[in-house]
């Protein structure tokens, strides 16, 4: 149990430091050579991926080519000096940050962080992403959609609203990050013009009420008083003396008293004549 734990370990640290060896972890040395002039060497036409030149020719092929050091890279696409590796780019700047890391083979892959997006394709540095009504306005500034514009995407710029065919009508208005709605037009228009016209029947019933309630009520008071006064006038002894034209309220309680109770009409009576009997 504690042997092989030993061994595990062992084998573990002989794979690290072999990979630290290595650098970035290529496979080292030369990977196709052909023989030299002087039939003792060797000379290498092609390194391993992420590997320099170190020599040209030499009597061992995995010596001609050494692997590319920590931060450093060769890209034998690219590169044509095959003796220099090269220090790989550092993704800094506003926004950046590392997509793929540096190999010895490859360069790093730069990208944009949250927010922020490439400039080119090379992805050389970012650029302030542009939210929904707004545009990019060039060296990484946005600007606010112009009247009559909007942008409901990131980081594209502002067009035009529709304009509604002349058979449909702006049903819910743009905004700087919203199109206008266009819909069909009514047939009659009948949304503003019954609006219109239901408040006219509203306002003309509100004035007439305002304008008849006080003249009925005139009409009915002077109505019941002539009745009042026709009635005292076919009642014998005249109290009509007693109710004058104007004080009408004061004549309906005595008015309706007189019809119901018979005593009223007696005393009323009895005034008129007691001074004929005195
Ligand atoms: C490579 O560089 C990194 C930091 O960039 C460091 O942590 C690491 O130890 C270096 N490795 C070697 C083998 O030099
Ligand atoms: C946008 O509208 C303006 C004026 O309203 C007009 O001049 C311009 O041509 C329009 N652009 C497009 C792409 O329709």
């Amino acid at each position: 149990m504690d042997l092989l734990w030993r061994m595990k370990l062992l084998y573990g640290l002989v794979l690290a430091v072999l990979v630290l060896a290595e650098g970035h972890s290529e496979e080292s040395g030369c990977m196709d050579w052909e023989n030299s002039d002087n039939l003792k060497d060797v000379c290498c036409k092609k390194c391993h991926p992420g590997n320099r030149l170190a020599h040209e020719c030499g009597p061992d092929p995995m010596l001609l080519c050494a692997p590319c050091e920590n931060d450093t890279f060769i890209d034998a696409n690219t590169d044509t000096n095959r003796m220099i590796c090269r220090r790989c780019y550092q993704c800094t700047g506003g926004g950046m940050r590392v997509k793929e890391k540096c190999t010895a083979s490859r360069d790093t892959v730069c990208g944009c962080s949250q927010g922020y997006r490439c400039a080119n394709d090379k992805c050389s540095h970012c650029l302030k992403e542009c939210g929904k009504g707004e545009q990019p306005a060039g060296r990484g500034k946005c600007e606010p959609c112009p009247p009559g514009m909007y942008n409901d995407k990131i980081h594209q710029p502002c067009v035009n609203w529709t304009r509604c065919t002349p058979d449909h009508q702006i049903i819910v208005p743009g905004s700087s990050s919203k199109d206008v709605i266009c819909g069909l037009t009514p047939h009659t228009e009948p949304t503003a013009k019954s609006d219109a016209d239901s408040m006219v029947t509203v306002i003309l019933i509100i004035f007439g009420l305002l304008c008849v309630t006080p003249v009925a009520t005139i009409l009915i008071l002077e109505w019941r008083r002539r009745k009042l006064t026709h009635k005292e006038r076919k009642q014998p002894g005249g109290a009509t003396q007693t109710c004058g034209p104007e004080e009408v309220s004061f004549c309906f309680p005595q008015q309706e008293h007189g019809s119901s109770s018979q005593s009223s009409v007696e005393s009323l009576l009895s005034q008129s004549i007691g001074p004929l009997e005195a």
